[in-house]
């Protein structure tokens, strides 16, 4: 990239500030006190779906973790603080977990393409593929990808539900729930997909009511909540 590129970056920034402050004076004085969002937007990385763009929210109103499929893994040290920091010291009220069709992570995961080193990443989603495949087999290709894109985020939902910073949360009587919603590239519009958990008692049920939706070919009875029995079976790559 040209460093002329990176010099209209910086000049596009000065005009932004300048009418920013010129529209609302002191905004940014006001804003380096403190922040005080009320939501955290955990979503992918994907330069096609940027947090307060869509929602129109301004700088201050969402405090934002992304990365490649908008996963939140058990052991994530990167995103369990980054939730920790949200619900303990700034206090949001909602977590959503934002999935967006078309993801080239899911994608992959979903297809068995080899990426690189994040095929190690994408396997959170090639197991969410596996534990739902009876949901998934019988549809078309092109319906796959978009189920698996809904069925991540039900997942990560879960996955922050079930982390000890919410479940600490809850239990000292904080209000604060976590929602899944989905983006579509194609229309720029939110899908609320329904998965809100707001207290550990519903977490489970939540999650099945979720799962109902997206019916199997064949239903016999095996399929799992929570991985409580996980799919090893040999993938397609
Ligand atoms: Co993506």
């Amino acid at each position: 990239m040209p460093d002329h590129d990176l010099t209209e970056l910086l000049s596009r920034n000065r005009r932004w500030a300048a009418d920013r402050e010129s529209r609302e004076p002191g905004f940014f004085t006001r804003l380096a006190q403190q922040q005080s969002p009320r939501y955290m937007w955990i979503g992918c990385a994907d330069s096609r779906v940027p947090a307060n763009e869509i929602t129109g929210l301004d700088p201050g109103e969402v405090f934002v973790h992304r990365n490649v499929a908008n996963i939140v893994g058990h052991s994530d040290l990167n995103a369990l603080s980054t939730i920790q920091f949200a619900v303990e010291h700034l206090k949001v009220e909602h977590i959503i977990v934002v999935g967006h069709y078309g993801c080239a992570g899911v994608r992959a995961a979903m297809r068995g393409i080899r990426v690189g080193l994040a095929d190690n990443w994408l396997r959170h989603v090639h197991d969410v593929r596996l534990r739902h495949r009876k949901r998934l087999d019988h549809l078309p290709p092109d319906e796959q990808e978009d189920i698996l894109c809904e069925m991540n985020v039900i997942e990560q939902v879960g996955n922050v539900a079930l982390s000890t910073v919410m479940q600490d949360a809850w239990a000292r009587g904080q209000k604060v729930s976590v929602h899944g919603w989905v983006y579509g590239l194609r229309d720029g519009l939110l899908k609320d997909l329904q998965v809100t958990m707001d207290r550990p008692e519903t977490v489970v049920q939540v999650f099945a009511t979720a799962l109902k939706r997206y019916p199997r070919q064949a239903d016999d009875g095996t399929d799992t909540l929570f991985g409580s029995a996980l799919d090893l079976e040999p993938d397609s790559r």
